[in-house]
């Protein structure tokens, strides 16, 4: 008569004839029990140590007095040396059309004109600035009436909630300057010659730094190539 155990026998208490697999897996599963309780020690013990201390925020750095020429009207601005030119225009000059999107130069929400260039005025410091002309989109229009660019953004319906538009209309017009001053782009030919026509390629690569999240880029192109036409 053999001694083994069928496979779904019930054992019996105290069998010391226990298969050498059945051995095995209960020391493995010991094994792994102890190795999960010493894992959970250290967060066990993170968890009771007590917060680590917040890091100590800036000092904050004396201000100092900012002149800034901005839409031909002189400001002075009393700001940390550190303020953006994007917080100074918004939070101390009080001209909140230029826009806040993403604060980081991806976006171009916030996109003014310094010295008929554009750039991103969060990405700038605002002492940097002195003694430059800085246009934002409030100084676009004439007293009488708007620019070429805003009259094309209206015609052409070219924007849906208007965060954008701020940025959109001061790179449009920056845009056209730069066309005509002779400037290539990315999407010009031959970049050693001055481009051709602007070709609705080149106004959507010009316009590229300019995000609409509500995606009203058919009509900006559009309405950039009617203020162009227009003589913009
Ligand atoms: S806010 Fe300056 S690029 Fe987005
Ligand atoms: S019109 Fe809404 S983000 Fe451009």
């Amino acid at each position: 008569m053999s001694n083994e155990r069928p496979l779904d026998a019930p054992r019996e208490s105290g069998d010391a004839s226990q298969a050498p697999a059945d051995v095995k897996r209960r020391r493995f599963l010991q094994s792994a029990a102890a190795a999960a309780a010493l894992g959970a020690t250290p967060h066990l013990h993170a968890q009771n140590a007590p917060p680590a201390a917040e890091p100590e925020a800036p000092s904050p750095a004396p201000a100092q007095a900012v002149r800034l020429d901005i839409n031909g009207r002189e400001y002075v601005l009393h700001i940390e040396p550190r303020v953006t030119l994007l917080d100074a225009l918004r939070d101390y000059a009080g001209l909140t059309g230029t826009k806040k999107g993403c604060d980081r130069g991806q976006c171009g929400a916030c996109t003014v004109l310094v010295e008929g260039r554009r750039i991103n005025s969060c990405l700038t410091l605002a002492v940097m600035h002195e003694g430059q002309r800085i246009t934002t989109v409030e100084g676009l229009a004439s007293p009488s009436a708007l620019s070429p660019v805003q009259r094309a953004f209206i015609a052409r319906d070219a924007f849906q909630c208007g965060f954008c538009t701020p940025g959109q209309l001061c790179s449009a017009t920056a845009c056209l300057s730069e066309f005509a001053a002779g400037a290539a782009s990315a999407a010009t030919p031959d970049v050693r010659t001055r481009p051709a026509q602007l070709s609705d390629a080149e106004i959507r690569e010009r316009m590229s730094g300019n995000l609409c999240r509500c995606g009203a880029y058919v009509n900006i192109v559009a309405a950039v190539r009617d203020a162009h036409t227009a003589g913009a």
